[in-house]
C-alpha cells in the first residue's frame, strides 16, 4: 500500500482523475471499477471535463460499479445507476451497454450476484478499481464482519451506514436496508485499486484502514493485502496517520510519481 497526501480535497480528486485518464489513454479498453458517494463526485466532474476539453475517450471502456441498493429501480433518483448516469455516464462518450451495476430489482438476488461475478470474469477482470470509504470502514457495502474472501452478494447495511447515507434520501426512512455489493475478495482481485478519502470525518477510519490490524470488522484493512493499492487523502483525512513523513517522502521522491507532482 502507498499513501499519497494532497493539500486539499480538490487536489486529491484531481490526482485521482489524472491517474484514471492516464490509464484510459494507455489502455482504451480499460475495465474500470467505479464507486459512488459524495467524495467521488468531484472526480467524475473532472473526468467529464477532461472528456469535453481534452477529448478523453471512454468509447471502448467498460465499467463495473461496486454496489447497488436492493429494491431501487434504475429510474429511482437514489439508485446508484441514477447517480452514475447523472455524475458521469451522461457527460462522457461511454457506451451505456458497457456500464454495469448489479440489479437491485432482480427477482433472484443470489443469481444476480453470481451473474455479476461471471460478467466481470468474461470482461477479463477489473483493471483499475476506484474506492471510497464509509464511516464503518466499508469498501463497497462490505459492512463489519464481511469475510475477507467474500464475493458479490447481498449485505445488510449497518446502522452507522444508514445514518451516513440516509440524509441523501428525500425520505431518509426510505433508504433500503440491504444492498448488493462486490465482496472484499472480488475487490482484491482488481489489478490496481485506488481509495480516495477526504475531510476530517474520515481521519479516524483512514488511520485504522491504513495502519491498523487487518480485520473483517473494517473491510478497508483488507487492502493491506493488495499488491497494488494506493490511498489518496487530503491533509484533513491524513490527520490521524502516524507515518506521514515517510508517505510524503515517497510522493516527493519516487520517480513513478514525478508526472503527478
Ligand atoms: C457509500 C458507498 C461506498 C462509498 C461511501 C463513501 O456507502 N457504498 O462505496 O465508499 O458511500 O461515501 P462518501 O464519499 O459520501 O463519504
Amino acid at each position: 500500500m502507498e499513501v499519497i497526501i494532497q493539500s486539499t480535497p480538490e487536489a486529491a480528486a484531481e490526482l485521482l482523475a489524472r491517474l484514471v485518464a492516464h490509464d484510459l489513454r494507455v489502455q482504451p479498453h480499460l475495465v474500470l471499477g467505479l464507486a459512488t458517494g459524495r467524495t467521488m463526485e468531484s472526480v467524475y466532474d473532472r473526468l467529464a471535463r477532461m472528456h469535453r476539453e481534452q477529448r478523453l475517450d471512454f468509447s471502448l471502456a467498460r465499467t463495473f460499479n461496486l454496489d447497488e441498493y436492493v429494491g431501487l429501480p434504475a429510474t429511482d433518483p437514489h439508485s446508484y445507476r441514477h447517480y452514475m448516469n447523472e455524475h458521469l455516464f451522461e457527460h462522457v462518450n461511454v457506451d451505456l451497454r458497457n456500464t454495469h451495476l448489479p440489479d437491485g430489482m432482480a427477482q433472484d438476488l443470489d443469481a444476480e450476484c453470481q451473474a455479476y461475478e461471471a460478467l466481470m470474469v468474461k470482461c477479463g477482470g477489473i483493471d483499475l478499481q476506484l474506492l471510497g470509504i464509509g464511516q464503518t470502514g466499508h469498501i463497497g457495502f462490505n459492512e463489519p464482519l464481511s469475510a475477507l474472501r467474500s464475493r458479490t452478494r447481498v449485505k445488510a447495511l449497518s446502522p452507522i451506514t444508514i445514518a451516513q447515507n440516509s440524509p441523501l434520501f428525500a425520505e431518509p426512512a426510505q433508504m433500503p436496508r440491504r444492498a448488493i455489493t462486490m465482496g472484499v475478495g472480488t475487490i482484491l482481485e482488481a489489478r490496481r485499486v485506488i481509495l480516495l478519502a477526504t475531510g476530517a470525518s474520515k481521519a479516524d477510519i483512514v488511520a485504522k484502514a491504513v495502519e491498523g490490524p487487518i480485520t473483517s470488522m473494517i473491510s478497508a484493512t483488507a487492502l493491506q493485502m493488495h499488491p497494488r493499492c494506493t490511498v489518496i487523502v487530503d491533509e484533513a483525512a491524513a490527520a490521524k496517520l502516524q507515518g506521514v513523513d515517510y508517505y510524503r517522502w515517497i510522493f516527493t521522491n519516487e520517480p513513478e510519481w514525478e508526472p503527478y507532482r
